[in-house]
């Protein structure tokens, strides 16, 4: 590939200047969340009995992959008992009303449900801390039923496995496994802005990635990685199997018959793109092929200016050199 105008320490210093949450901000919010949580386990103490069991940092800010435009915090709650209710509105009024008690330091506006979330706010600095119920039985691993943030339908999951599954990855390849994964989501964030409908979500994203760096790929070249990721999803039409083997075998894995396969890595039953239609995943090997030809013109243009004009059709007006 020709390296001539614009190369990989380009691509890493458009990453840390308008692609990744600053690490000072990273620090302060997971502070906010540290502090919520050591309410919650003040509050356990003097109540044992209480039924909101533990609270959790999840999605991006805990793996380690957050965007600057990062507008919420996902925190996962999990709740214990037979008096929990299974039906979600119900259980997020349960959630909301067991957050209060234990936070009573907040007002109980500041407290909301919403669709499949509880809300907690902030007043002044902070960002919206969103708190997504997980029924628990006691698993000592953690594994409980989630409530989607898709859907709404309870997902036999585990966070705490996920949070180490991504940090095994990114073991294996130190900060280019998130600073890939971060590149990738922030074109996703433009492609969903430019066509309505379009949808890929933050998961599936660093799943695929993950399966491309398992193969044994090297991330450190970040225009070469790209390319790999795009090229995947264009060559698999985004209809191939992908499994993993770090919780279970991947032999037991059953048939599944949705358009995109990819099994939760902590429960083989679990399709996490069971909610992609045939359509939504066009438009992503669609967009894919576009950002894949992109970067290859980019990487062969003659001058500068038009090297930089085809890194704009992957990452918007923001990419400039
Ligand atoms: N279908 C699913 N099945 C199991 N777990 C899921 C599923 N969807 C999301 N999760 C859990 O929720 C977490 C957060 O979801 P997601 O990755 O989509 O958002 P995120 O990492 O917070 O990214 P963003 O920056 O877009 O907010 C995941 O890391 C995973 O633990
Ligand atoms: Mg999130």
């Amino acid at each position: 590939m020709s390296r001539q105008h614009i190369d990989h320490s380009h691509i890493a210093t458009f990453a840390q200047e308008r692609v990744n949450l600053p690490k000072d901000k990273a620090d302060e919010y997971r502070a906010q969340v540290r502090r919520l949580r050591e309410r919650l386990e003040g509050y356990l103490r003097e109540h044992p009995d209480f039924t909101l069991k533990k609270m959790l940092l999840s999605g991006s800010l805990a793996k380690g992959t957050a965007l600057r435009t990062l507008n919420d915090i996902d925190v996962a709650c999990y709740i214990s008992g037979a008096g929990a209710p299974g039906d979600v509105p119900k259980l997020l009024s349960y959630l909301a009303e067991r957050l209060r008690k234990a936070f009573p330091n907040f007002s109980p506006e500041q407290v909301k449900p919403n669709t499949y979330s509880v809300t907690v706010s902030f007043k002044g600095t902070g960002l919206d801390v969103d708190v997504v119920p997980i029924l628990y039985n006691g698993d000592p691993n953690w594994y409980g039923k989630l409530v989607s943030q898709d859907d709404g339908s309870l997902l036999a999951t585990c966070i705490p496995r996920h949070l180490e599954f991504i940090r095994r990855r990114k073991d294996a390849h130190e900060t280019n496994f998130a600073q890939v994964a971060r590149l990738i989501k922030f074109w996703a964030a433009r492609m969903k802005r430019e066509q309505q409908g379009f949808r890929f979500k933050s998961f599936m994203i660093e799943l695929i990635l993950a399966h491309l760096a398992d193969s044994g790929h090297d991330l450190s070249d970040y225009p070469e990685a790209l390319q790999h990721f795009f090229t995947y999803v264009a060559r698999s039409n985004l209809r191939e199997l992908i499994v993993f083997a770090d919780y279970y075998e991947t032999s037991c894995v059953l048939t599944f018959s949705e358009t995109v396969k990819i099994i939760d890595p902590v429960n083989a039953k679990n399709n996490v793109c069971k909610l992609y239609t045939a359509a939504q995943a066009d438009a992503i090997v669609n967009a894919a092929l576009d950002a894949g030809d992109a970067i290859d013109a980019a990487l062969n243009a003659p001058t500068k200016q038009e090297t930089a004009r085809y890194w704009q059709k992957v990452f918007g007006s923001a990419f400039q050199v």
